[in-house]
């Protein structure tokens, strides 16, 4: 997390780099959408980055299907001649450090306040894929996290294992999303694992979908350890948002507090040592 450069005191304001992860259709896409509206209504600069191959983050931001830019991951010309790598061919030889200073701003569109950038996949093959692919999107992914002044909301895949260290560089924290439920819970405990293994140095649980009280005990206990940063009421708002295939602008303003209350929690976090 650092400061906005050009700021006087009263005006400042931290910038965050997160990753949103946990098992399939826990909210991820829903979480990583309503934080990046949230901060762009603050009139903060923020990229949001579909990171997920069969990702929906523009249709949760509201982007017309006919606006959504290509996949980086499937831009073969871009990749070729970035990388200076030849099309097929054994014992490929190309650039480790591409140039992609300029990538955001041409391959994006701008959905209120909100930069959207589809990356297709963060990194692929466990570890990081030795292709010009690869080396393209983790300079891309670099450029993001650790040059860009801007807030950067990645929505990942589900699941974890796809993810290698130049995700997690960068990195403020990643928020592991739960639903109500014990596979959740379980996927919850691998993806932390994983996470601190490859570098990640903060992984907050954010509850979601919670209908009640017990729910969110049991699942609390059930996380023993973790530490639960937000708590994210069920919507009937938002689920049938998805239902008309509209984006997560709705009127629900006890999952927006909630939001607010899981953002405040955030910023305490990320501006004190330790998770
Ligand atoms: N708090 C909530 N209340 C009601 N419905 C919700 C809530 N959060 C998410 N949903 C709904 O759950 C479904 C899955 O959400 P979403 O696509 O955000 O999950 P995901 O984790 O990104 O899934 P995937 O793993 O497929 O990418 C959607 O229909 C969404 O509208
Ligand atoms: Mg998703």
């Amino acid at each position: 997390m650092f400061v906005g450069p050009g700021l006087s005191l009263v005006e400042v304001f931290a910038i965050v780099k997160l990753a949103i992860v946990g098992k399939g259709g826990v909210g991820k896409t829903t979480l990583a959408a309503v934080l990046a509206r949230r901060l762009a209504g603050l009139r903060q600069p923020v990229v949001a980055v579909d990171a997920d191959p069969d990702g929906n983050l523009p249709s949760a931001l509201g982007v017309p299907a006919g606006d959504v830019p290509e996949p980086i991951a499937a831009m073969r010309e871009l990749i070729l001649e970035r990388t200076h790598a030849k099309d097929g061919g054994a014992g490929l030889i190309f650039k480790l450090n591409p140039r992609v200073d300029d990538l955001p701003e041409r391959f994006s569109v701008i959905v209120d306040g909100v930069r959207l950038l589809v990356l297709g996949t963060v990194e692929t093959g466990g570890k990081g894929c030795m292709c010009p692919e690869g080396a393209l999107l983790k300079a891309l992914l670099q450029h993001l996290l650790l040059r860009v002044p801007d807030n950067v909301i990645l929505d990942m895949e589900a699941g974890l294992e796809h993810m290698g260290r130049a995700s997690a560089m960068g990195v403020d924290a990643m928020i592991n999303v739960v639903e109500p439920g014990m596979r959740s819970v379980r996927t919850a405990e691998r993806i932390r694992k994983l996470a601190l293994d490859i570098g990640v140095k903060k992984v907050y649980i954010v509850l979601n979908k919670i209908v009640d009280e017990r729910q969110r005990e049991v699942v609390q206990a059930a996380l023993a350890a973790q530490k639960v940063l937000g708590v994210l009421p069920y919507s009937a708002a938002l689920a049938d948002a998805d239902l008309e295939g509209a984006s997560v602008d709705i009127n629900d303003p006890r999952f927006f507090q909630a939001v607010g209350e899981l953002y405040a929690a955030l910023e305490r976090e990320l501006s004190t040592e330790g998770a």
